[in-house]
Formats: structure tokens, C-alpha cells, sequence
């Protein structure tokens, strides 16, 4: 029984997939969540300033004695894996979870991966799927794009200029025959009617929120930090800039509105 809460960050909102899916399984967990949302987008910047942001955003987490730190951003979780390494408490990304169910359900070995640019270039979903399947064809695209139409809260299902842009990404991805597709940003499950709309109903989509949540509940219950209470959690959510478009898109995407739980904070403390 562990009554502390769960220190989840992203570079912005994407990381609210996670949350979503976490309210669900995890539901009588404390969660305190930080979006840098003035400094997103994370994924077309160098390893080391990703490293550097993303032990600014734990610093943060830590001032609330989190008893597991999960990086619910693609980009930290597939260049940065060695900050997340070196903490006390558990951490997790979304890499392992999501190439593990990923290499499980694909049938015909072809696996799409839709990511930043960062953790395409990094080869990390290629490599943690290959541990689990080293026949699977691996082919990745980064979609930088999806990010700011997100951000934008461009996510209709009937939104033209985003069921054009995932049109163009992926034409690689279903040319080459994939079955199976990581959205390997967290910022893409929350265009999963569009994705799946565009790819096919036959192509089954890898919801990097909902394993990771899926993996901190396997986590928690290994190490006995399970919060056993009957309440349901509370959650706090930090941004490093204006809180009104995060909570605009948040509001949406969470069911709920959360403007009285949400606080500027600078980042910039953190060093
Ligand atoms: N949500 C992020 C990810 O999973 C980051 C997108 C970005 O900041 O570029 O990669």
C-alpha cells in the first residue's frame, strides 16, 4: 500500500493519453502530470537537449515524492531511456510496453511504427520489437505534423487537413503491407479514429497510452506500491506556459474539466 502519486510528463498534451488510460486502470491512484508545453515539440530536437528537458520535467515530478516517474512522451521514452534508467524510483517510457504488444499481434510480421523524428531516428521501437521477434519487418515514419495538429486540437474524425496529413505519412506504412501500427508518439492515439480510418479497419493500432498504463499497473503491483484506498485519485496537472489551450484540448480528451487542477509552473527552476 503506497499512497504517493504517479509523476507522469510529456513535452505537452500527448502524454494525456496515458492519463486517460491510467484513470481507467489505475483508477484510485494520485496522478500529478506536467506538460511542457513551452517547449513542445520535443521531437525534432537534439538527444541532448531532450535528455536535459527531460530531467528538468523529473526534477519537477520529484518535489512531489512520486513513487514511479512514467515519461509518457515517445521521444524521451526512445532517446532519453538512460535518464529513466538511472532513477531510484521505478520509471518506465513507452517503448518496451507498446514493440512487446506490437510483436505479439502482428500476424503477417510487418509492423508500422508513426513517431517524432527523434525516436524514428533513434531505431528504438526496431530494436525492443526484434527481442521479442527478430523476423518482423520494421517500418518507420516519422509524422512531426501530428503533433501540432493536436496541439491545435485539429482532431475531428471529419478534419480534412488531419485525415490528409495521416494519409501521406502512412501511405508508406500500409504500401509496405503492415498489419500492425505503433502510434509511437503519444500525441497519435488521440487521432486513432483518424489513423484507423485512413490504415484500415483491418490494421490493428498499438495505443502507446493504454499499454504503458497497462505495464505501471504490472509495475506498481510487483513492487507493492499499489495505492489500496477505495477514493478515486486525485489528479494535478502543471504546464510551462499559458494553462488555457491545454486545458481547452485536456477538457476534451479527459472528459472533464480540469481548469481548477491546472498550474503554470517554470520549469526553468529545475536544474
Ligand atoms: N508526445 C511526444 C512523443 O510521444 C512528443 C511530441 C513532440 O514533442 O515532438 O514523442
Amino acid at each position: 500500500m503506497d499512497k504517493r502519486p504517479i509523476g507522469v510528463f510529456d513535452s505537452g498534451l500527448g502524454g494525456l493519453s496515458t492519463v486517460r488510460a491510467m484513470k481507467k486502470i489505475l483508477p484510485n491512484e494520485d496522478i500529478v502530470y506536467f506538460g511542457d508545453t513551452g517547449r513542445v515539440p520535443y521531437g525534432s530536437r537534439s538527444n541532448e537537449t531532450i535528455e536535459t528537458y527531460a530531467a528538468q520535467d523529473i526534477k519537477f515530478l520529484e518535489t512531489f515524492s512520486c513513487k514511479m516517474i512514467v515519461a509518457a512522451c515517445g521521444t524521451v521514452s526512445t532517446t532519453a531511456a538512460h535518464v529513466l534508467d538511472k532513477l531510484s524510483e521505478p520509471a518506465t517510457g513507452i517503448t518496451k510496453p507498446s514493440a512487446k504488444a506490437a510483436a505479439m499481434a502482428t500476424t503477417n510480421n510487418i509492423i508500422g511504427v508513426m513517431g517524432t523524428s527523434a525516436t524514428v531516428n533513434s531505431n528504438a521501437f526496431e530494436a525492443e520489437i526484434h527481442k521479442t521477434n527478430p523476423e518482423a519487418k520494421v517500418v518507420s515514419v516519422a509524422c512531426p505534423l501530428l503533433v501540432s495538429l493536436v496541439e491545435n486540437n485539429w482532431i475531428d474524425i471529419d478534419d480534412e487537413v488531419a485525415n490528409a496529413t495521416v494519409k501521406r505519412y502512412i501511405k508508406p506504412i500500409i504500401e509496405a503491407g503492415a498489419d500492425t501500427i505503433i502510434l509511437g508518439c503519444t500525441h497519435f492515439p488521440i487521432l486513432a479514429p483518424i489513423i484507423q480510418k485512413v490504415a484500415g479497419g483491418y490494421v490493428k493500432l498499438i495505443d502507446t497510452g493504454y499499454e504503458e498504463a497497462m505495464y505501471v499497473k504490472d509495475v506498481l503491483r510487483k513492487n507493492n506500491l499499489e495505492n489500496e484506498s477505495t477514493h478515486i485519485g486525485s489528479r494535478k496537472y502543471y504546464v510551462s506556459d499559458k494553462t488555457q489551450n491545454f486545458c481547452s484540448v485536456a477538457n476534451i480528451l479527459l472528459g472533464e474539466d480540469i481548469e481548477s487542477k491546472c498550474e503554470f509552473i517554470d520549469i526553468f527552476k529545475y536544474i
